[in-house]
């Protein structure tokens, strides 16, 4: 097998893995108040690196992996001007405007100012992401945090996630679907040839350039600016966003909706698999977790709709959207003069791919349970957090484009209907719809859809390499 073309000892190890089979995981949100003592103790952290982690999963049973937001790089002493090599988006940050807090559909409730975390005092400087085996997690985590906390940082909080599963099984979300299951194939041995037709076909494999910084990425240019003090290279912006679902308003909403029985039925429309995770009928892909469907033999939506969370989240297009059928054809396309405009409305998925690395939170319950609860359902959600190396192309587009914007695919007046915040769009026109086929075939509109998903914190945090934490201990 080809060596990996990154020096994998310098890659924190969430590049490479998601630690599904640890159960336990922390996310511990500091800030730094006294930055000698802070970057003592950054100096004296080894966060694992990739090549710690085994073939085919992992032998490794603690994790620890460190990451900082702008805020954070100042704390550390760094000047503002030293770091305009970084990304503008993650020098803004996720709350640092409002037309992005708009696009990313973070207004109303979501709003940056009824955030539990992420601005103002709340802003943390650095995350420390701690997964381990559910028996060696509690001391071990208490430990760093406490070490961390007598030694120049303070609290802004602690996170933890709901025990997993360490039998290998897929994580469920709290809605209740198996989660984790699509994930881009980075190439690490750089396998790719990222020129010639067949590879404007859709994919799952992307150059590691759109997921780490000073690698080739899907446009063939290396990703980052290596300029600065701060050691870019094997980096990644760590997008954590702390989404709180309503499980029992998801349940009611749609049993009522799909009417007696039917429930479970709309709700894999919804998110666009099935509980289990298998790929919806009518697609390609067999069994829990196969991904080796595509949307494009399903143009109308018949089997998958359209605006499915997964079919939003990626639509698995390749770069010609009405498919590679020759030059003349490919030029009539390209002037316009082919195909409903729905087909070409949709970017190549290759170039907004997410590494997703998430876990959810609180009480989980099944579908039933939710369904037959009294009061209030028990608090729960997702940590999301996710890996890219061009923010504004990647989560930002995926967020925004795809998953927030009520034109999509040819559809209007809906957004994710998951994720959606519901509210108008400035021009009134409302956002809360959902379309799909009925089990006989025929198209419905669902209304009224409410929201079913809250932002309760947020914020872009730049995961160093190796050497790139070495450059901010050292700062
Ligand atoms: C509470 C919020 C969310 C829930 C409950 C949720 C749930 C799910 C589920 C059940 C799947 C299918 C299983 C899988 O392929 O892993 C999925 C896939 C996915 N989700 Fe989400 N998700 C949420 C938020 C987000 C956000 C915020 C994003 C991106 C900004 C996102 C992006 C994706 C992507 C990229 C996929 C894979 C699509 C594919 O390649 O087929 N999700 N999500």
């Amino acid at each position: 097998m080809p060596a990996p073309r990154a020096d994998l000892h310098d890659v924190q190890a969430l590049v490479r893995s998601g630690f599904g089979s640890l159960g336990a995981a922390r996310y511990l949100l500091l800030r730094i108040g006294d930055a000698a003592a802070a970057k003592a103790w950054l100096a004296r952290q080894v966060p694992t690196p990739a090549g710690a982690v085994g073939g085919g999963g992992t032998t490794l049973d603690r994790v620890l992996q460190i990451a900082f937001t702008p805020a954070g790089l100042i704390a550390a002493g760094f000047e503002a001007a030293e770091l305009e090599t970084l990304a503008p988006e993650f020098l803004d940050g996720m709350a640092g405007s409002e037309r992005r807090s708009h696009r990313l559909g973070d207004v109303g409730e979501n709003a940056p100012d009824r955030w539990h975390w992420g601005v103002g005092a709340n802003e943390p400087h650095m995350l420390l992401v701690l997964i381990a085996r559910r028996d060696a997690f509690g001391g071990w985590a208490s430990a760093i945090e406490q070490d961390a906390l007598a030694s120049g940082f303070t609290r802004v909080a602690a996170l933890d996630s709901c025990p997993g599963d360490e039998d290998g099984r897929p994580s469920r979300e709290p809605f209740g679907f198996a989660d984790g299951l699509s994930q881009p194939d980075l190439d690490w041995e750089a396998r790719l040839a990222l020129t010639g037709a067949v590879n404007r076909d859709y994919r799952p494999g992307i150059a590691l350039g759109e997921v780490l910084l000073g690698h080739t990425n899907e446009y063939g240019a290396v990703a980052g600016d290596p300029g600065g003090p701060l050691v870019q290279r094997n980096g990644s912006y760590l997008v954590y966003r702390q989404l709180e679902q309503d499980v029992a308003g998801f349940w009611r909403w749609t049993a009522e909706a799909a009417g007696p029985g039917q429930a479970r039925w709309l709700a894999e429309r919804l998110v666009g698999r099935g509980i289990d995770g298998d790929a919806l009928p009518g697609l390609a892909g067999e069994g829990a977790g196969a991904n080796d469907f595509l949307f494009k033999d399903d143009p109308h939506g018949l089997a998958c709709p359209l605006g499915a969370h997964v079919r939003r989240a990626n639509p698995r297009v390749g770069d010609d959207p009405l498919g590679r059928r020759g030059f003349v054809r490919d030029l009539i396309a390209t002037l316009g003069f082919a195909g409903p405009a729905q087909e070409d409305a949709v970017a190549s998925a290759r170039f907004h791919r997410l590494l997703r690395r998430g876990r959810p939170y609180g009480t989980l319950l099944s579908p039933e349970a939710a369904l037959g609860l009294d009061g209030p359902a028990p608090e729960a959600g997702l940590h999301f957090l996710c890996l890219n190396a061009n923010l504004a192309r990647q989560f930002e587009f995926v967020q925004g484009a795809w998953l927030a914007s009520p034109t999509f695919a040819g559809l209007c007046q809906e957004s994710d209907p998951l994720l959606g915040n519901r509210l108008p769009f400035p021009d009134a026109r409302r956002t809360d719809l959902f379309r799909y086929h009925d089990a006989e075939g025929l198209p419905r509109i669902a209304r009224a859809l409410p929201r079913f998903v809250t932002v309760r914190g947020g914020a872009y945090f730049f995961l160093p390499g190796l050497a790139g934490l070495a450059s901010i201990a050292a700062r």
